[in-house]
C-alpha cells in the first residue's frame, strides 16, 4: 500500500483556511456528498442511484468512492473493481484524477474508486485531502457525487462541509438516528472551528463559552452570546454557520411513522443545534435493493418499476431545486 497514507495520529489542526478558500472558489460543477451514520444505512445505494438519476437526465456525472477501506460503490453501479484507484493517484502512479475514471453501463456516468485495501479515510493526510478537493475541478463533470463512507473522522467531515450539498442518510431506528445527530454535531463543531480560524474569532468564542455555561447550552446559544459580546463578529459567525444546511434522507421506511421521523428530526435540529436540516425525502424498504446488489446490477436499471425509482426521482428533484 502507498506510503502516502500516514498511519500516525491525525493532525487535528487541519488547515481550515486553505479548505475554506477552496470552498468559496467558483466551481463549474456541483459536488454532492453522501455521509453520516454507520455502515449499512444506504450511503452507497444513494450515491449510486442519485448519480444514475442525474446521468439519465443528461448531466455528466462522476461518482467517487471515498469510503477508503470499505469501497464498494462499484458494486452498486454494476462495475467490477476498477483497475486504478485513488491510492494510485495519491502515490503518483497515475498522473491525472481523470485517468481514474471508469465508465459504467450508463451514459454520462463514470466512477472513481477508493482504495481497495484497509487504509481508513482517517489516515488520509491533510495534503492529500486538499489535493483531491482542489483537483476535482479538473474532471469533466456537471456533478461529482461523493460516497463518504461511515464515521465522523475529520476527513469525512471536511469533505461533507466542502460539498455544495451534504446529504445524510439514516434508518428509522433510534441507534441510527442518534448516529445522525452525532454526525451533525461533529459537522457543526468542525465548521465552527473553521469559521473561528477564518474570522480570527478564537478569543471571542472563548469568552462566550465562559459566560453562563449551562448543561442545556446549545450551539445556537453560543452564537447568541458571541453576538452579545461582539455584534459584528457574531452576525458574521451566524451567517457562515447558517450556510450549513444538511439534507436528510430516511432510508428503509415501512410506515408513515417512519416517514414522519424526518420532520421530527428537522424540528430537533433547529431547536438544539440552530441548524436547518432539509428533509429531502425517503426511500421505501424494498426487496429490489438487496436483489440488485446480489446481482451486482444498478437498482434503477435492474428494477425500473420499483417504488424506489419514484422515491429517487423526488429526492433528486428536491436536491436540484436546492442547488
Ligand atoms: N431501501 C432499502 N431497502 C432494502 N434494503 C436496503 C435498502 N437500503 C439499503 N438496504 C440494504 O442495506 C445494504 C447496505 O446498503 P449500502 O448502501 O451498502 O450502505 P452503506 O453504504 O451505508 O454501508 C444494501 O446492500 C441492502 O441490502
Ligand atoms: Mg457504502
Amino acid at each position: 500500500m502507498s506510503s502516502l497514507f500516514t498511519k500516525g495520529p491525525f493532525d487535528p489542526d487541519f488547515g481550515a483556511k486553505s479548505l475554506h478558500s477552496q470552498l468559496g472558489a467558483q466551481r463549474k460543477h456541483k459536488i454532492w456528498a453522501v455521509g453520516g451514520g454507520k455502515g449499512g444505512v444506504g450511503k452507497s445505494l444513494i450515491t449510486a442511484n442519485l448519480s444514475i438519476c442525474l446521468a439519465l437526465m443528461g448531466h455528466k456525472v462522476v461518482a467517487i468512492d471515498l469510503d477508503l477501506g470499505g469501497a464498494n460503490l462499484h458494486t452498486c453501479l454494476g462495475v467490477p473493481v476498477p483497475d486504478k484507484t485513488l491510492s494510485d493517484y495519491l502515490s503518483k502512479k497515475v498522473k491525472n484524477l481523470s485517468d481514474l475514471q471508469t465508465p459504467t453501463l450508463i451514459n454520462n456516468l463514470s466512477i472513481i474508486s477508493g482504495a481497495q485495501d484497509d487504509v481508513g479515510i482517517a489516515n488520509l493526510k491533510q495534503m492529500h485531502k486538499a489535493k483531491i478537493l482542489s483537483r476535482l475541478g479538473e474532471l469533466e463533470a456537471d456533478f461529482i457525487i461523493l460516497d463518504l463512507g461511515a464515521g465522523t473522522t475529520f476527513n469525512t467531515l471536511d469533505f461533507f462541509i466542502a460539498a455544495d450539498q451534504g446529504i445524510l442518510t439514516t434508518l428509522p431506528e433510534p441507534t441510527s438516528i442518534e448516529n445522525t445527530y452525532r454526525f451533525i454535531r461533529s459537522v457543526y463543531h468542525r465548521k465552527l472551528k473553521m469559521v473561528e480560524d477564518l474570522l480570527e474569532l478564537g478569543p471571542v468564542i472563548d469568552q462566550a463559552m465562559n459566560v453562563k455555561i449551562s448543561q442545556q447550552s446549545t450551539p445556537a446559544d453560543l452564537i447568541t452570546r458571541v453576538i452579545e459580546i461582539n455584534p459584528n463578529m457574531g452576525h458574521r459567525l451566524k451567517a457562515e454557520l447558517n450556510r450549513l444546511k444538511p439534507k436528510l434522507v430516511i432510508n428503509q421506511v415501512r410506515t408513515q411513522a417512519d416517514i414522519d421521523i424526518g420532520f421530527s428530526m428537522k424540528i430537533i435540529c433547529r431547536k438544539y443545534f440552530g441548524i436547518d436540516l432539509d428533509y429531502v425525502g425517503y426511500l421505501d424498504y424494498d426487496a429490489t435493493v438487496w436483489q440488485s446488489v446480489k446481482r451486482r446490477r444498478p437498482l434503477l436499471m435492474e428494477f425500473p418499476n420499483s417504488s424506489l425509482v419514484a422515491n429517487f426521482d423526488k429526492i433528486v428533484h428536491r436536491l436540484l431545486e436546492l442547488s
